[in-house]
């Protein structure tokens, strides 16, 4: 039984990743190929040529205008994955295709489509405007974990961790110390955590980058889009400083973390993070720090998970788990997960994808 949810949008790579090169990555299991056409928009097949299965991402596969040409013995296709030349003869075999997939550039990200492709246009693909947005200075990157998803998804639920996973990056003891609130909203599918500090030390990741002193107000707004989309509102100021009546909040600072959650095979994934601001947005010192600070932080989450992922690899099915106030979010979201895995997993006659995934 599989753990990766299909028919669904999944974050392949950042836009400026792909370009006029060949680019292969492995995404719920699948190898796809990325490139752009020469009139900029992204293309995404199958990486594994029809003949002996090369990967077409593999040196010295390349581009020749709107075409692929295989590395090996110079299969040629076109954008949209069919065979248009073969080496030796004219007639090219009819069946010489690659799979094709659905993608979508939006919000900097590059989204690829993993199930039936005729359900694309049925699942909507989550937004995080701000990493492409005027107002907004981001910064993001991506590492690669050896570790499932779902794990990911509960460490990103349960912000609690920051106290003692990051303290001295982001952590400080109020976050472990305030409670959150959960709700779900079961249509929509998304869940929200928040977890409002009213008063609290402010850790080096925002004293360095707003240039407050002394402590603050600290919001951590979380809203997951299962299975892959989180996004944390996050905004500090001074203490006691609050957004005004009508909505408006000029003296607050607001950091808007992204995270796309991208299975890679059951066991890896591809941690995708992102951090936008809206202050000090053409302070490259800023940048720098944030950029540093956040993958450092990422990268203390990979150690973590990676040594998770050892563990129930190593230990037999059933373990039970013992769950408390903190993980009511994360708890929300394998509820959700499950019950999409469990959609996207229906059977649609004939379909090969669905067959393969059986
Ligand atoms: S493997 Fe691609 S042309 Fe032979
Ligand atoms: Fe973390």
């Amino acid at each position: 039984m599989t753990s990766i949810v299909r028919n669904q949008w999944y974050v392949a790579a950042y836009g400026r990743e792909i370009g006029r090169e060949v680019f292969g990555r492995t995404i719920c299991g699948e190898s796809i190929l990325f490139w752009r056409r020469e009139d900029g928009t992204v293309t995404a097949m199958s990486d594994r040529c029809v003949h002996r299965r090369f990967p077409l991402s593999e040196k010295p596969s390349h581009l020749v205008g709107d075409t692929v040409v295989c590395g090996y013995h110079g299969f040629t296709y076109d954008a949209d994955g069919k065979c248009v030349a073969v080496p030796g003869q004219t007639r090219v075999p009819r069946t010489a295709r690659l799979k094709s997939y659905p993608v979508v550039e939006q919000d900097s990200f590059v989204w690829v489509f993993i199930g039936d492709d005729d359900r694309s246009d049925s699942v909507p693909i989550p937004r995080a405007p701000w990493l492409d947005q005027e107002g907004y200075t981001t910064v993001s990157g991506m590492e690669p974990l050896a570790a499932r998803a779902s794990l990911l998804v509960d460490n990103l639920m349960d912000l609690s961790h920051e106290t003692y996973l990051h303290g001295g990056y982001i952590g400080t003891p109020e976050v472990a110390n305030t409670p959150i609130t959960t709700e779900v909203d079961e249509d929509a599918q998304v869940v929200y955590v928040s977890r409002h500090m009213d008063d609290a030390d402010c850790p080096p990741f925002y004293a360095k980058s707003t240039g407050i002193q002394g402590r603050i107000v600290r919001w951590q707004d979380i809203e997951f889009h299962p299975p892959c989309l989180y996004l944390l509102h996050s905004r500090v100021a001074p203490v006691g400083v609050l957004p005004d009546e009508d909505g408006s909040d000029p003296g607050g600072f607001h950091v808007e973390v992204v995270y796309a959650i991208t299975p890679e095979t059951e066991h890896s994934t591809h941690d995708f993070w992102a951090v936008a601001r809206d202050f000090a947005l053409e302070d490259e010192g800023v940048s720098d720090f944030l950029r540093e600070s956040n993958r450092t932080v990422v990268l203390q989450d990979v150690v973590a998970l990676d040594a998770l992922e050892r563990v129930l690899a190593g230990e037999p099915d059933g373990y039970q788990e013992l769950s408390i106030n903190i993980d009511t979010g994360g708890l929300a979201a394998r509820r959700i997960i499950a019950a999409q895995a469990a959609a996207g997993a229906e059977q649609v006659p004939d379909s090969p994808a669905t067959l393969a995934s059986r």
